[in-house]
């Protein structure tokens, strides 16, 4: 891998993605550990984030204490799967915009068409953080976060729980200046555009749609 790829180790993240992995997880437990999991994965991808020194007065005594800067950040949700990532992600930062992007793909042309697009009207002063759980083929994630440019925001960073090596690749080929925060890369996809080994659909064990 390389610096645009940051796959995130650690073994609270990987002991619940197993348990996220198995076929026998139930649809509430799926959700409470990509709940789990968002959180951890906020808590690494902001660890950049600026801080300053404010005058603040404990009960003892007046200090100096760090606290986030100016930056703001902006998180977008690519419909539908995105919605559990984002849900953890908030629980951390409660105070960050969030946006909505819903594309599908014409089964004619295969060409990704916008049926959604929501985003805070101050977001070129955001930090953008773009989740969706899966990147397979990488694109719906191109697709995306072509689109979110054009809202000029700050910086892009994409955070998803899986990604296939294909997708990063075509990913990074469109937007070799947007880096990939993943839990896991697999082995490759399926013929259906599944990754494998995966963990499904990952809207459908979100929601019990399946
Ligand atoms: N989207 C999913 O939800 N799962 C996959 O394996 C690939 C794309």
């Amino acid at each position: 891998m390389n610096d645009l790829v940051t796959h995130i180790q650690h073994p609270l993240i990987q002991h619940k993605l197993t348990l996220m992995r198995q076929k026998d997880t139930s649809t509430a437990e799926f959700r409470r550990l990509l709940e789990e999991i968002s959180m951890l994965l906020a808590y690494e991808v902001t660890r950049d984030m600026p801080l300053e020194k404010v005058p603040i007065e404990t009960p003892l005594t007046p200090m100096n204490a760090p606290m986030l800067s100016g930056k703001k950040l902006v998180l977008i949700s690519i419909m539908r799967a995105g919605q559990g990532i984002l849900d953890g992600m908030l629980k951390l930062i409660p105070s960050a915009r969030v946006g909505h992007i819903g594309l599908y793909r014409d089964p004619r042309t295969l060409i990704p068409v916008e049926y959604y697009f929501k985003v805070p009207t101050d977001i070129h002063e955001r930090d953008m953080l773009v989740v969706d759980p899966m990147i397979a083929t990488g694109n719906s994630a191109i697709a995306a976060v072509h689109r979110l440019k054009q809202t000029q925001p700050q910086s892009i960073k994409f955070i998803c729980l899986l990604a296939a090596p294909e997708g990063i690749a075509n990913f990074h080929t469109d937007h070799p200046d947007v880096p990939i925060f993943t839990a896991a890369i697999d082995e490759r996809l399926d013929e259906h555009g599944y990754i494998l080994p995966g963990l499904g659909d990952a809207g459908d064990r979100m929601f019990g749609t399946q």
